[in-house]
């Protein structure tokens, strides 16, 4: 028997709590007892965001929540400064042209981060701009971006950050209320442990005040109206995926038990594993700013990433992620987040040596898992 693992930076395994709450017959959306669902998931997430305001959560997947900031906070023809530096950065791009903004490019190498003074330096020349928008974790290239530091400059020049949390809500602490973010997006598919399906944007009083600013090109992603119903009344406009609603209220109930420090903390411990993993096996991680949630590794020049992948599906029914675009076949990606631990960590790593033996790597089979094994029992030591 094969056992199935999906351990790829989302979708993401569920816990068994999160797995009943699907099962469940679906709620009325206009009854009380959803009502008193989003009520309860607003408190879970203001939780673990420490902070006050409340998230809207959109029946979409991530993308549509970057869409929705997009529409609702900016109007067509304003400029703003785009972070490009993967394949999500490049989304944030397309959705900013698709919309008619004047979206200016920061662009890094893949792998690499945004640096504060660069994001500085097109502020003070370009006084228009009014939003910056970047990842906190750019997934494609396991990339942790500065946005505290880059948030202190937005605020300077009173331009809005813009943050795609998707791959870094609920693995970082994000303190929103102290985070100089402006606008925070996240899904439900990633850390968050639950099926995809679900988009969720938070934004403060400042970001507040341009809500609404653009009157066009929304219908379905008005965030006025969705603020109305979710923050007034504890419903959603239309029909909400009512049983993700349900599943993700179980799933933020148990990140909360844990406790966001306690996860940071172990997602930390579990990429540093990795990363010292494959360095004892010569090889690197792809990103000069490694983030904690998602490891990206290059691959030597003759091994092939996609058959790495292939092999580890079709040999072990294991999924773990592989390039996108330009790094298609040159990385294999693993994930730390979510419903994930020390032991589907040793299993990613263990599983990767074995097809890279199978695939022609001249190495010492064991090496790196031992290597994450010793990382963990010093941690487990100290
Ligand atoms: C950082 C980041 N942004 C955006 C997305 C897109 O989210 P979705 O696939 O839920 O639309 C992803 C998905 O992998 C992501 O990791």
């Amino acid at each position: 028997m094969r056992k199935y693992r999906i351990l790829t930076p989302g979708p993401t395994p569920l816990p068994e709590e999160v797995k009943a709450a699907l099962f469940r017959e679906p709620l009325y959306h206009r009854s009380q007892a959803f009502k008193n669902v989003v009520k309860e998931i607003q408190e879970n997430f203001k939780k673990l965001l420490k902070t006050k305001r409340v998230p809207i959560i959109l029946s979409s997947s991530g993308t549509g929540a970057m869409e929705a900031s997009v529409v609702n906070f900016f109007k067509p023809g304003e400029d703003v400064l785009v972070v490009v530096g993967g394949k999500f950065g490049e989304r944030f791009y397309k959705i900013a042209k698709k919309f008619n903004l004047s979206p200016i490019v920061y662009e890094i190498e893949w792998g690499d981060y945004p640096k504060p003074e660069k994001v500085e330096e097109f502020l003070k020349s370009n006084k228009n701009i009014k939003g910056v928008f970047m990842q906190i974790c750019e997934t494609s290239t396991g990339t942790f971006y500065p946005y505290k530091e880059i948030g202190e400059v937005c605020k300077k020049y009173d331009a809005l950050l813009i943050a795609d949390g998707i791959t870094a809500a609920g693995v970082y602490d994000i303190d929103f209320d102290n985070s100089n973010i402006d606008i925070l997006i996240t899904g439900s598919q990633k850390a968050l442990m639950t099926p995809p399906g679900l988009g969720i944007i938070i934004w403060n009083e400042k970001a507040h005040k341009r809500l609404g600013v653009n009157k066009n090109y929304k219908y379905y992603f008005d965030l006025e109206a969705e603020y109305k119903n979710q923050v007034e009344k504890y419903q959603t406009a239309y029909t909400p995926a009512v049983n993700l609603f349900l599943a993700l209220n179980e799933a933020l109930k148990l990140i909360n038990k844990e406790g966001i420090e306690n996860i940071e903390k172990e997602a930390k411990l579990m990429s540093k594993a990795t990363l010292n993993a494959f360095r004892e096996i010569g090889l690197k991680p792809l990103s000069k700013n490694p983030a904690i949630g998602v490891s990206a590794i290059c691959l030597p020049e003759d091994i092939d990433g996609v058959k790495l992948v292939k092999f580890i599906r079709e040999n072990f029914n294991m999924y773990i992620a592989g390039g996108q675009e330009h790094l298609k076949g040159k990385i294999f990606r693993l994930c730390h987040f979510g419903y994930i631990d020390k032991f589907d960590t040793l299993n990613q790593i263990s599983a990767v040596e074995l097809a890279l033996k199978n695939l022609g790597y001249d190495f010492e089979v064991g090496k790196a898992t031992q290597k994450a094994l010793k990382v963990f029992a010093e941690s487990e030591r100290s």
